[in-house]
């Protein structure tokens, strides 16, 4: 199979159409067969209830091509089981686990000359979400559901790859106490959309939210979980109710412990506690783990002594053996790796 045409190096984390995804409709309380299509176009009602009330929900993984050039996915049956948990909440049907894998089987197959080579750095991301379809005016969980899955070859999600970046503190919340912030929800992004282009405009590259109780813990950013290190090499991470349960997260909680022989504390961590790290990094399948420089909390300047050139050393053992795993170059724990090709 030739590989399309692309320069793969140069990528960032935007679209780019390919040539099949998948499609199955849920009518008369049952999902149909569902296949491959060409047709990238989605043709809904006006009053479609994901139009109206946002009731949409999403997954994201990525397939990568290992060094000795197979094509694998990273535990996709923990993305179907979090997508089953966001379905259920907001009450949609839940699109069976072993038809999640198969067709994000099917598209990457179908697309295999879209998963970028292995060393170029890009990999192709994979989005698998659902949809309320038909007409809803009333506040109601609609009838009729679609559920797609589509991929795009990506780079890195933060411009500057492995830079370290710089983070505020939010004035804005992510997520409420017994809301949403723990399940993958389109309306959880809608409403980090202002709070992430101010952000920007003020010079940051990301949001530090906080618990919208107490605004003092850390919960996340916007799209990744957090991960802090010690200055005596412990690592440490937010356990928090309304936060994501990020898959790269848990799965480097496990790296680390069992691969590095690091020790883990999973707990609530105090903003006032942030000085007191030695590296901090984003991780999340886009994210990878992308190192944090710098956090600003309204005028405190928190600067990582592991600085603004590189990541700290424990999250770089902790990258390479992640991506170790995924490209094919360690060896797995038994059903990380999904082979595809
Ligand atoms: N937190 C948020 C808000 C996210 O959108 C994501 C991305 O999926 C993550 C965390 C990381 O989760 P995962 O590692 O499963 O991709
Ligand atoms: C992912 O990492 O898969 C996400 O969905 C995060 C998003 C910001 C792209």
């Amino acid at each position: 199979m030739e590989k399309k045409n692309i320069d793969w190096s140069n990528l960032g984390f935007g679209y780019i159409a390919t040539e099949q995804r998948f499609v199955s409709n849920y009518k008369n309380g049952a999902w149909e067969e569902g296949g491959l299509t060409t047709d990238s176009m989605v043709t809904i009602s006006e009053c479609a209830g994901v139009l109206q009330y946002a009731q949409t929900i999403f997954e994201g993984l990525k397939a990568y091509t290992t060094e000795d050039g197979r094509i694998v996915t990273f535990r996709p049956d923990l993305n179907a089981e979090r997508m089953e948990q966001s379905a259920r909440r907001l009450e949609m049907p839940v699109f069976p686990k072993e038809r999640f894998i198969e067709a994000v089987r099917q598209v990457v197959k179908a697309n295999a000359a879209y998963v970028p080579p292995y060393g170029t750095g890009a990999t192709l991301y994979i989005r698998p979400y659902m949809f309320g379809s038909n007409p809803v005016i009333g506040v109601k969980p609609a009838d009729e559901y679609q559920f797609r899955v589509f991929v795009t070859p990506v780079g890195p999600y933060f411009k500057g790859g492995v830079k370290p970046l710089t983070i505020r503190v939010s004035d804005f919340d992510r997520a409420a106490p017994h809301g949403t912030g723990h399940i993958k929800a389109g309306l959880n992004y809608a409403m980090s959309l202002h709070a992430i282009v101010t952000a920007h405009e003020d010079g940051y590259d990301e949001n530090m939210y906080l618990d919208a109780a107490t605004r003092t813990y850390v919960e996340e950013t916007g799209g990744a979980n957090f991960l802090f290190v010690t200055r005596d090499n412990k690592v440490v991470t937010p356990k928090s109710s309304s936060i994501l349960p990020s898959i790269t997260r848990r799965s480097l909680v496990y790296v680390a412990k069992e691969y590095l022989g690091l020790e883990v504390e999973e707990r609530e961590i105090p903003v006032s506690e942030l000085g007191e790290f030695a590296e901090c990094g984003l991780c999340g399948t886009a994210a990878v783990i992308s190192p944090v420089g710098k956090i600003v909390d309204h005028g405190r300047e928190i600067c990582l002594p592991s600085g603004m050139e590189h990541m700290g050393p424990v999250t770089q053992k902790l990258y390479d053996t992640l991506t170790g795993i995924q490209m094919g170059r360690l060896k797995a724990p038994e059903g990380w790796i999904y082979q595809i090709g």
